[in-house]
């Protein structure tokens, strides 16, 4: 690890934009847009002013309550209004809003009037159940357009979703389910996978017979996947039997600038997984003019993001922020190397994509590849590009650079957290960029690496990531949870948010991100906690004790490695392994990759009992122990 991080530090290449895209591009100076970002309060008004209020804010910021801080205090706005119905009376309308398309070459296109008209049925059909503001809503749903009316319809009533992601199994769903106390659930008969579909009801039908507040389950008729619909309980219905003779108009709800707009779940160090709940107007201003400034959107842009919607990068970039600047947004339901590994690059071509934005574990997989198939395509509608989700490394930074960019496009290596909500640190297109950096904290935002004590660590040298600054869309609490909330991001550094990464400045003032500095492990850029792993392992019946790691993987960034004590009797080989490895994909599903096993008679634990993690990365890793004073033996 460290020796890596030394070579990313002595990585010399600059990049400097292009004529072109300067010219073009909305923040044409970045210093300059630094420095007006210093008055914060003054920065984000302005930025607000972009959006119809029902009724504006008396203040912008009141940070008397610290952490509980407030933006846009008695604004009153809707989310939906904003995305949608503010486009209708433009020229706008017959635009495309959403343009589906997936691995077997189905697309759909939405215009802004169409999902105007779809997202009113959704909500008077929510509406006609019971559903009212503040009521959670779940989803169980594949990247389809089913999803984003779903979730704006929610938006548009005042009700708070949750999305699941498709890729969990049961285990977590239930888990999540639960916790939101979900009133509804939304999900589908299946999703295309890599030619074959993936039976999503069935994992739902699993998930229900252990979820007690789902009233009503509205099922998309997505793949065509024969199903059955349970007439027993009398609570599922066809989705568009549940949009059948509803209204087409729809008036949306106001809300409060503080009112929760949604919870998503994401794995922490410990114990189960945290609601992130965000709220409403410092969202929406803070994902919009991310989008707008780090990807200089343009009214004849084509946007595709490659996150998935249940995650907080498809939440953000997929749906709102693209919708909210009147944008296309292309959703697709497909893996980047199905049916070939030019899959991607023929979309690109195909729709002439003009922005595009992934995961870095997307391309170290492309790239596996060879150059072979980003060459075939005609990419020349791209502008910019993008990645996040995990450190990119230089090598594929420069292939992405080179091979999709065509040593041409500005790279936006954006950091941010589903705490987050929006970009954090990230460079805008008139950056100079450095192969492996996310660059500067943006306008608005200032970022430290500090020691344990909280202080600024020499330019260099790796600490932990704070951020020092408020911004608008930042999270405002885990959901029922305020303790944990204090305890986990804002204890350790009073006044400062702990993001839970290591990071090095260098002399430039550019930031390096090394990666989580707490027991969550990051698998093809998809966060799952260590924790959550464990439980999954001990609830097999052959498990007494787990201990889990990161590995690192060359295309994954990590993969899981288990230490297992087994119960007497229990032998680690071919059997037991498959069968562990099915209940972690029944538990977790596909996101939690496993990578090695091994059977041990004991863990390393602390004197109180805590599995001291970090004895065994440094024993697999080859690396010196460090202190082990409390250890237990
Ligand atoms: C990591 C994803 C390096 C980081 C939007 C963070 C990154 C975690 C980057 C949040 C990046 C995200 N460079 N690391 N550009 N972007 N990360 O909540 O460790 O799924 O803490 O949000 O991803 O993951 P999450």
């Amino acid at each position: 690890m460290a020796h890596e991080v030394d070579v990313l530090l002595h990585e010399k290449r600059i990049f400097d934009p292009d004529d072109e895209t300067i010219e073009r591009a909305h923040v044409d100076n970045w210093e300059a847009e630094l420095k007006k970002g210093k008055d914060l309060e003054k920065y984000w008004a302005e930025k607000a002013e972009q959006f119809e209020w029902f009724q504006k804010w008396d203040k912008v910021l009141d940070d008397t309550n610290k952490p509980f801080y407030k933006w846009f205090v008695n604004g009153k706005i809707n989310l939906a209004y904003n995305a949608v119905d503010r486009w209708i009376e433009t020229p706008k309308r017959n635009q495309v809003a959403i343009l589906y398309a997936n691995e077997r070459g189905d697309e759909r296109k939405i215009t802004y009037y169409e999902l105007y008209r779809q997202v009113n049925k959704f909500a008077n059909g929510l509406k006609n159940l019971g559903v009212k503001k503040g009521d959670r809503v779940s989803m169980y749903l594949p990247m389809c357009p089913e999803l984003l009316i779903s979730m704006l319809a929610c938006t548009k009533i005042g009700a708070i979703h949750s999305v699941v992601y498709s890729g969990l199994s049961v285990g977590a769903f239930v888990e999540r389910m639960n916790d939101a106390r979900a009133k509804i659930l939304i999900t589908a008969d299946g999703t295309f996978r890599r030619g074959k579909i993936i039976d999503l009801k069935k994992i739902s039908d699993e998930a229900l017979l252990q979820c007690h507040t789902v009233e009503t389950v509205i099922v998309v008729n997505h793949t065509g996947n024969p199903i059955e619909i349970s007439d027993l309980s009398g609570r599922e219905i066809f989705y568009d039997r549940f949009i059948e003779g509803e209204s087409d108009e729809f008036e949306a709800e106001e809300m409060d600038a503080e009112d929760p707009l949604f919870i998503l779940y994401t794995s922490g160090s410990t114990g189960k997984p945290k609601g992130v709940l965000h709220t409403t107007a410092g969202y929406m201003v803070g994902i919009a003019t991310t989008l707008r400034d780090i990807f200089d959107i343009h009214d004849d842009d084509l946007w595709w993001c490659t996150g998935d919607i249940g995650w907080i990068t498809g939440h953000s970039y997929v749906i709102y922020a693209p919708l909210l600047n009147g944008t296309t947004t292309l959703v697709y339901e497909g893996a980047p190397d199905y049916p070939d590994p030019g899959a991607w690059w023929h979309m690109v071509e195909r729709y002439g994509v003009t922005k595009f934005y992934t995961a870095p574990t997307a391309i170290r997989h492309l790239m596996r590849f060879g150059e072979k198939y980003p060459n075939i395509y005609n990419l020349s509608s791209l502008k910019i590009l993008g990645t996040v989700g995990e450190p990119i490394n230089p090598e594929a930074w420069m292939w992405y650079y080179k091979n999709v960019g065509k040593e041409k496009l500005p790279i936006m290596d954006t950091w941010w957290q589903t705490e987050t909500g929006m970009h954090l640190i990230s460079p805008l297109p008139t950056t100079p960029l450095k192969p492996g950096s996310v660059t500067k904290p943006i306008p608005g935002v200032e970022a430290e690496v500090v020691d344990e004590k909280g202080n600024s660590v020499p330019l260099g040298k790796g600490g932990f990531l704070v951020i020092k600054t408020p911004w608008p869309a930042m999270f405002r609490t885990l959901y029922e949870d305020e303790e944990r909330f204090i305890n986990v991001y804002w204890k350790d550094y009073p006044g400062f948010y702990k993001a839970g990464d290591m990071a090095r400045k260098d002399k430039d003032g550019y930031l390096w991100i090394q990666g989580r500095s707490d027991d969550v492990l990051k698998i093809a850029g998809h966060r799952i906690g260590t924790s959550e792993v464990e439980s999954a392992f001990v609830s097999h019946p052959a498990v007494a004790e787990a201990a889990v790691i990161g590995k690192s993987d060359p295309v994954k960034g990590q993969v899981i490695k288990a230490f297992l004590i087994l119960k007497e009797g229990y032998q680690l080989k071919t059997q037991l392994i498959e069968d562990l490895k099915r209940h972690i994909r029944y538990e977790l599903g596909p996101v939690a990759v496993l990578g090695e096993l091994d059977q041990v008679e004991s863990l390393p634990k602390t004197r109180s009992g805590k599995i001291m993690r970090r004895v065994l990365r440094a024993r697999e890793a080859g690396e010196e122990v460090g202190d082990t004073s409390t250890l237990e033996e």
